[in-house]
Formats: structure tokens, C-alpha cells, sequence
């Protein structure tokens, strides 16, 4: 009886750890001068691509209907970020992880966070992105990071200064938002550019 006690606990044990993902679970190497340009390259280049349209896009949309309603729609943010990785045809997925997320689905998971806590520490001082390799059973992957920070026009829909209109809008749409009180200059999120091994290896 003990016995099955034992190895019933057993399973447990191991289901109960395997749902919780720790650093120590996640196998990143470093990369190899090569990998690291051809990452960087792509990671960039998508991130870069936008940052541009999220920025055009906000700025026109508060043109023609104003903030609070441009605020209302910017779900659309992620189908412009979607949309930007499919069209490189490589498997490439993008996100923005922040510890101060709107959307849930932008919550740090634990790679998001050892990025994060990069940017947010010294060691980043004039280090542009953050790349690593994950290495998974059938499923090895790049991942590349870069830091976006809180600039002035932020503050309309990011802060406590925002006016009631756009307050209200952002109170009903997302009632667990960490992101309303943001500070100039402060790290805002990471663009993460995720590819498999396969994009970058038949790129050498
Ligand atoms: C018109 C209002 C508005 C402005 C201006 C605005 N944002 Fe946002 N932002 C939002 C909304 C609304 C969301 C949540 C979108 C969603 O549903 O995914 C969001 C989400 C984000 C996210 C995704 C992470 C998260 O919190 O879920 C980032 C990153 C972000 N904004 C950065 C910025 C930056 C940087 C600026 C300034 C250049 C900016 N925003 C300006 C309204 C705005």
C-alpha cells in the first residue's frame, strides 16, 4: 500500500512541476557568431517593421477618431504584429511581453522575463537587442528581443494623466491593466521575434 502511495505521489510530483516552466527547464545556448547575425538581422528587421506601423497606424487613427476611440480599437495592434511576422513565410511568431501588460496575453513568460530583467539591469547599457537559442526536443528555436520605452505620445493612453474619456474606455476594455501609469523614458515592453531552427540553419 505504501508503495503505491509512493509512486502515485510520484506522478504527481513530476505532472505538478512539469506545468510550472523554471529557468532551469528552459536549455538556451549561446549562440554562434553566425546564428547570432542572421537572428539579429531578422529580429530587427521585423521589429523595426513594427514599431514603424504600430506608430503609423496609432497616429492616424488618432487623427480620424480621436484618442479615446483610437484606444478603443488598438486591439487591432496584435493582427498588425501577426500579420508583420507571417509575411516573412519563415514560422516566425512575434509578441510584446511587458511586465506592465493590458492585453494578458502580453504576461512575461519565463524567457520574456530573463529578456526583460536584461534590459531593465546595467549589463544592457548600449546593447540593442537580447538573442538566445532554445533548445527543446523537436522543437529548437531563436529567440530575438528589443526594447521599446516610453515616449511622450505613450502617455495619452499610459498614464495617470490621461483624460476621463480615454480612462473610461481603458477601465471597461481592460479591467486588469497594468499599464496605466507609466513613466517617460521608462522600458515599456520587448518585441519578441521568435523563428525555428529550420529559418535560420537554411539561411547559412
Ligand atoms: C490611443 C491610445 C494608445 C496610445 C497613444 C498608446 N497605446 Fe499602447 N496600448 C493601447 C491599448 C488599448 C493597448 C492594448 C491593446 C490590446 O488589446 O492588445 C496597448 C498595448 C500596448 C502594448 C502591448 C503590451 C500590453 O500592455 O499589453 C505595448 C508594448 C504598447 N501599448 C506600447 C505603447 C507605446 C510604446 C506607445 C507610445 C509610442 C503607446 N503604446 C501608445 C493604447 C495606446
Amino acid at each position: 500500500m505504501k508503495a503505491i502511495i509512493f509512486i502515485l505521489f510520484s506522478f504527481y510530483s513530476v505532472f505538478a512541476f512539469a506545468s510550472e516552466e523554471t529557468l532551469s527547464d528552459l536549455n538556451l545556448v549561446k549562440l554562434t557568431p553566425d546564428e547570432e547575425n542572421s537572428i539579429v538581422s531578422l529580429g530587427k528587421k521585423a521589429s523595426d517593421q513594427v514599431s514603424q506601423k504600430l506608430m503609423k497606424t496609432m497616429l492616424a487613427d488618432i487623427k480620424s477618431v480621436g484618442i479615446a476611440e483610437a484606444a478603443r480599437g488598438w486591439s487591432k495592434s496584435v493582427t498588425i504584429i501577426n500579420d508583420i511576422a507571417d509575411s516573412f513565410e519563415l514560422g516566425m511568431t512575434i509578441r510584446r511581453p511587458t511586465y506592465q501588460y493590458r492585453n494578458p496575453i502580453n504576461k512575461p513568460d519565463t524567457m520574456d522575463k530573463l529578456a526583460l530583467d536584461f534590459f531593465l539591469s546595467d549589463e544592457s547599457e548600449n546593447k540593442q537587442y537580447f538573442a538566445r537559442k532554445i533548445v527543446e526536443k523537436d522543437n529548437n528555436r531563436y529567440v530575438y528581443y528589443q526594447p521599446m520605452y516610453v515616449t511622450q505620445k505613450c502617455l495619452l493612453c499610459h498614464s495617470s494623466n490621461m483624460s476621463e474619456d480615454v480612462k473610461k474606455v481603458l477601465e471597461e476594455k481592460y479591467p486588469d491593466d497594468h499599464s496605466n501609469n507609466l513613466k517617460l523614458a521608462a522600458l515599456r515592453a520587448a518585441i519578441r521575434v521568435e523563428l525555428p531552427e529550420s529559418a535560420i540553419k537554411s539561411g547559412q
